[in-house]
């Protein structure tokens, strides 16, 4: 035996000792780690651990997101009869009643099950097309009129329903415990003054946490969308960036913080927990100073079921963010939004060709399975946030309450989402990279931290402390 066999004799040891001994169990939990060439024979898969992903009925995220307010439709998907929606795994059906009111409830009739998509929405509720049972939006049922006058059964019986309420053009569901029932937050994004929230939704066939933890990260911004094919949204996003990852008192932020020709452009963006996300502008090239420049998209992916989710949120088109007005409104909608890449609408052959988020994030599988991945330090981010997730799970668990912060400023939780564009030089000496990793570090404190977190003009005390922040950095790096 010489040396370049060793590890053939392991393998070859490792294989029969599973396939003979019959330890499936072992192979399943073991990560697929192949070092040969054409070893395709060995590549057992397997199985997916569905801690974060699964989402459905009894499941631990199920019940975590479940405690959160969960957008499930655009106000404008409801018409005069009810809209079926699915959520968590669940048949339901949304609708108005004739006063205006809005229900959620299990899309099959109590009485033997026929879809209330074809009930008659009424003044308070809807009503069963099959045998006429008319049901509240609460749930009471308010008539069974097929039977005699003197029948209690009404009376016994509620059907499954749940607490909406509509936001901006949005409809927000409430699925947890009823004891547990949350304030509705409103988060500092939702009322910049200038901003235009426009709605939209895209459906995705695929689990809903590979298309939330995309936000986290900011490496797939060079490559799928700059350097791989072409450029997506602006050529600088093609510079890989210094980035790092840090805890905020919602969620977590990533910081990428790259030279422009023009100057040094610090970007944000945010996850507040467990499954809201905001993004910066899509189209930022950091040609133009600005600091704590806001947001582009609210969005939170809403889990449909363990293999389909929906993102539902928010374009903001806001003059100082989007000073070229390049965006178009009327592009946003029911399943879709006005950015390259972020459904499957576009011809297949089209797709391969030129791949988006979508087909990138669609095609890591149904759920895609961690026990496949070979994390590297680009995945930083999203190691960091299926770490604060377990740790949520953690408290639901316990029978803790999971997180909402309490800082408000003027009325609404702050939010860390920005892009920061400043005119800082190069060093005279030392390592820029170094310097731009610092820079990314320093700006963040003061976006995340201070009691001014508080105050009622927060973005303007942050915009002035980045602006002195600007001064003291050229003056102490390039001393006179
Ligand atoms: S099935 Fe709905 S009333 Fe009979
Ligand atoms: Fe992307």
């Amino acid at each position: 035996m010489n040396r370049s066999e060793i590890p053939y004799i392991i393998t070859s040891l490792w294989c029969n000792y599973h396939l003979f001994k019959g330890c499936r169990q072992i192979m399943a939990t073991t990560k697929s780690f192949l070092t040969e060439p054409y070893s395709g024979y060995h590549n057992d898969i397997p199985d997916n651990n569905l801690e974060l992903t699964a989402v459905e009925r009894g499941s631990k995220m199920g019940e975590l997101l479940r405690r959160y307010w969960q957008p499930v439709a655009l106000a404008e998907e409801i018409g005069e009869t009810p809209l079926a929606v699915r959520m968590f795994g669940e048949d339901l059906v949304l609708l108005r009643t004739k006063k205006g009111e809005l229900g959620l409830m299990d899309r099959h009739c109590p009485h033997r099950g026929t879809s209330l998509e074809y009930g008659l929405p009424t003044d308070e509720g809807v009503r069963c097309c099959y045998h006429g049972w008319h049901l509240a939006v609460d749930g009471r049922i308010l008539e069974t009129p097929g039977d005699p006058p003197i029948s209690t059964l009404k009376d016994k019986l509620c059907h499954a329903a749940y607490p909406v309420k509509e936001y901006r053009g949005l409809v927000f569901g409430y699925f947890g415990p009823p004891e547990e029932i949350p304030e509705f937050p409103v988060y500092d994004s939702y009322d910049i003054p200038g901003d235009k929230l426009v709605s939209y939704c895209i459906t995705y066939p695929c689990n809903w946490l590979q298309v939330h933890e995309n936000v986290m990260d900011p490496a797939h911004a060079v490559f799928l969308h700059t350097r791989v094919t072409f450029s997506h949204f602006t050529d600088a996003w093609g510079l890989l960036p210094e980035m790092e990852f840090r805890e905020t008192p919602t969620g977590m932020i990533y910081i990428t913080t790259r030279r422009t020709e023009d100057g040094v452009w610090v970007r944000s963006n945010d996850i507040i927990m467990p499954n809201l996300a905001q993004v910066g502008y899509v189209l930022e090239g950091g040609d133009r100073l600005k600091e704590f420049g806001r947001v582009g998209i609210t969005r939170w992916t809403t889990p449909i079921d363990n293999e389909t989710c929906r993102i539902i949120g928010w374009r903001h088109f806001h003059p100082d963010v989007n000073p070229d007005g390049l965006h178009n409104e009327a592009d946003c909608g029911i399943e879709k939004v006005d950015f390259f890449g972020q459904s499957g609408d576009r011809p297949y052959t089209e797709r391969q060709r030129l791949p988006g988020d979508f087909d990138a994030q669609v095609s890591q599988r149904p759920i895609a399975n961690h026990n496949l991945e070979h994390l590297t330090v680009c995945d930083k981010g999203v190691m960091m946030l299926r770490r604060l997730l377990r740790k949520e799970l953690r408290k639901i668990e316990s029978g803790e309450r999971p997180n909402v912060s309490s800082v408000k400023s003027n009325g609404a939780i702050p939010t860390y989402c920005h892009d920061t564009v400043m005119d800082i030089c190069k060093p005279g000496s030392g390592d820029d990279n170094e310097l731009l990793l610092r820079i990314g570090r320093e700006v963040s404190d003061l976006i995340v931290d201070g009691d001014y977190q508080s105050a009622q003009d927060r973005p303007e005390q942050i915009r002035k402390r980045i602006l002195r922040y600007v001064d003291d950095l050229n003056a102490e790096i390039n001393p006179k």
